[in-house]
Parts: structure tokens; C-alpha cells; sequence
């Protein structure tokens, strides 16, 4: 009998010809932020999965925290998106962006002039970030956003989901997990506002239910996904009570704005803390669409997984890395090629369009 992962899935409109998708990465080839050939090429290569989910990409210059990283606000942005999911189409694939905004996760030097470092509370994460030009650097304080801030970062959202579908992707990932702008607002250890976007639960999520209404009312809920990280660590996130409670409520809320995916992700495999399955069955069964599940998966457990309908979909990151055609190996059961860690987030082809 044919394998549930290497079976059809109808996602929202599109036809996924499996259910495996390529997870989001940062790879930071991205000179001057504008996605150029070598990554047209390197997303072509992978194709074969049902999905693929770009890197992490900015709706805007606050958002470009890390060095190299593109963005898709400006006309050469979409350009060359458009360059990678042309590419990827006349291989039949699908691909959806991730929308990435790294708020208070930045540093000035990765960032264009007049961009600000803001985030909901002008809380410092601690530790250091890469940059070129000074290698690392401690993560600056970042300003606290004002209600006009918070305006103008939905606006920017909004016109990065239209630009998306300007430039070709099938859908929008907004990434709302591992420490980020979405996630800054989400977590009450990054979020101590006292006005309407701060202290309870709907209070924290009334960012990120904002931009997820106002993005599926510009471009239809059946190309909006999200991402989110209960329990992650990433990015200075930490355990906070409410946990459990506020992903019940942003799923239920989720769902009925009508979006076409959630995508929970699962970093314990890579040291973070367990991510409790009792959020991940809330979420399956507070959300009447299709459900995502990634981290540390290999083709047995992702097969365990769809199989006791824990997820309708899954995504593998690192395999796809090292191993461009992921889908035929995990077919036919051939050994993975492992990552170059090094090669990771190094500019240029070297780790990134080499692997056989
Ligand atoms: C090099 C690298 C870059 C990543 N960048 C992103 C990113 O931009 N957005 C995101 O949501 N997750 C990112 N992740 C996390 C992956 O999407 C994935 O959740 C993680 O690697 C666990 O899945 P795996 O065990 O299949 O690799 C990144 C992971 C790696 C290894």
C-alpha cells in the first residue's frame, strides 16, 4: 500500500502532489537582501516536495534582522521571487514565502539605514548577533513600538502578502514562532505593555490575529499559514503559565478567520524543552484546517504521525539541506546525507546548491 506521505493533499486550492514539506530556513544567501539565481536554484532543486516554505523574508526594513536574509517590500525583492517560484512551478511545485519580521532579534548593522530595532517592549535579548562588518555584536535594546508602529508593521505585512502573490507564491507562511516580531507579542516574557496589546491573553494575541485577518482579507485565507513554537526556546522565549490556554484561543480564533494551515514546530530534537502534546492535540482540534507538524522528523515517524492523523502534513528541514532529492531517498529508503553545519548561513554556493 502506498505510503500516506508520498500521497496526494488537496491544501486549501492547490494540489500537493505529497505531504512533505520543505521547512523554512534561513540560509543567508541573500546579498543586499534580494533573492538572486543561486537560490532560484536552489529551490528548484528541491521541488519535489509538496511544499516548500521559503527562509525566513521580511515585509520590511525593521524586519531584516539578520545579515543576508531577503526581504519581499520592494520591486527587486519581488523580482526575484519571482525568478525562484517560476522555477519552481515548472517543476510542478508549490511554495509559500515565510514572512519573517525579527523585531527586537536584529542588529542596525544588518539592517538598512533609517530601519529601527523595535519589538512590543523595549526588552534586550541577551547574547549576541552576527553581523559583516563587526562579526558579533550584542543584540542592541530595541524601541518600544508605538500604536502607529504597530499600525504600520500590519500595513507592511498586508502589502508583503500581496506582493507575494504579485511575485508567485502560492501562499503566505507568517511566522509567528521561534522568538520573533509575532511571537514577541504572543509571550508575555517579551510582551509587558499595559495598553490594548499587552497583559491578557487576547490582549497578546491581538497582534498576530490582526495581521492574520488583514492579510487573509487582501489575499483569501486559503493562502495564509502560520507558524508557531509552543514551548520554544528560541530568541530568549521562556515558559510562562498560560501557555496551553493562549494557543487553545489562537487556534480557535485562527480557524475561524478562516486561515489554511497552522505549522507547529517542534525544536526538542535540537535541545530545546518538550513541546507538550497535549498543545499540539488542542491546536489539531481546535483548528478545522490542515495542521503542519516539523521537527526531527524521519520518514518512519512522519509516516507514524499522518497515519494517527496527528498532522495532515509534515515538514522536514536539515534532511532537505544536504539531501536536494529528500523525496526519492525517503521512497526509497536510501541513507541521508548529513549537513555542513558550517555552511549554513555562509554566503555563496558552497554547502547550499553542491549536495548530489
Ligand atoms: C539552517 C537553519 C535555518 C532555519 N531557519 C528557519 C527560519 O528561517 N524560519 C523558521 O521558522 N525556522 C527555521 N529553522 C527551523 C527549521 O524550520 C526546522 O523547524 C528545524 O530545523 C527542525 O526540523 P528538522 O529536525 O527537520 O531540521 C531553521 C533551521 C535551520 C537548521
Amino acid at each position: 500500500m502506498e505510503k500516506k506521505l508520498f500521497s496526494e493533499y488537496k491544501l486549501g486550492d492547490i494540489e500537493l502532489k505529497n505531504r512533505i514539506v520543505m521547512s523554512p530556513m534561513t540560509r543567508s544567501r541573500a546579498i543586499g537582501n534580494i533573492p538572486n539565481n543561486l537560490m532560484e536554484e536552489y529551490y528548484s532543486l528541491r521541488a519535489d516536495a509538496g511544499l516548500l516554505i521559503t527562509e525566513g523574508t521580511s515585509p520590511s526594513p525593521n524586519g531584516l534582522g539578520y545579515s543576508r536574509i531577503p526581504g519581499i517590500f520592494n520591486k527587486e525583492q519581488i523580482e526575484g521571487w519571482r525568478k525562484v517560484t517560476t522555477a519552481v512551478h515548472d517543476k510542478g511545485g508549490k511554495i509559500f514565502v515565510q514572512m519573517m519580521h525579527t523585531g527586537r532579534v536584529s542588529h542596525s548593522l544588518n539592517m538598512p539605514e533609517n530601519a529601527k530595532v523595535i519589538a512590543p517592549s523595549a526588552l534586550q535579548l541577551e547574547g549576541s548577533i552576527w553581523t559583516d562588518q563587526k562579526e558579533l555584536q550584542q543584540y542592541p535594546a530595541p524601541e518600544e513600538m508605538s500604536l502607529q508602529d504597530i499600525k504600520d508593521a500590519i500595513a507592511e505585512f498586508v502589502q508583503g502578502a500581496k506582493n507575494a502573490v504579485d511575485a508567485g507564491f502560492d501562499g503566505i507562511e507568517l511566522h509567528g514562532a521561534n522568538g520573533y516580531l509575532i511571537e514577541q507579542f504572543i509571550s508575555p516574557i517579551t510582551n509587558q505593555r499595559t495598553d490594548e496589546y499587552g497583559g491578557s491573553i487576547e490582549n497578546r494575541i491581538k497582534f498576530v490575529l490582526e495581521v492574520a485577518q488583514k492579510v487573509t482579507d487582501a489575499i483569501g485565507g486559503n493562502k495564509v499559514g502560520i507558524r508557531v513554537s509552543p514551548y520554544g526556546a528560541a530568541n530568549g522565549m521562556k515558559f510562562y503559565d498560560e501557555i496551553e490556554e493562549t494557543y487553545a484561543i489562537l487556534s480557535k480564533k485562527l480557524s475561524e478567520i478562516g486561515i489554511v494551515y497552522i505549522h507547529i514546530a517542534d525544536h526538542s530534537s535540537m535541545g530545546a524543552p518538550e513541546v507538550k502534546p497535549s498543545v499540539k492535540k488542542s491546536i489539531r482540534d481546535n483548528f478545522k484546517g490542515t495542521v503542519i507538524l516539523a521537527g526531527g522528523y524521519d520518514a518512519e515517524l512522519a509516516e507514524k504521525d499522518l497515519e494517527e492523523d496527528k498532522a495532515n502534513l509534515v515538514a522536514f528541514g536539515k534532511p532537505f539541506i544536504s539531501n536536494p532529492d529528500l523525496v526519492t531517498k525517503l521512497k526509497n529508503g536510501t541513507e541521508l546525507t548529513k549537513p555542513d553545519t558550517t555552511t549554513f548561513y555562509s554566503p555563496g554556493a558552497k554547502g547550499y546548491t553542491d549536495y548530489k
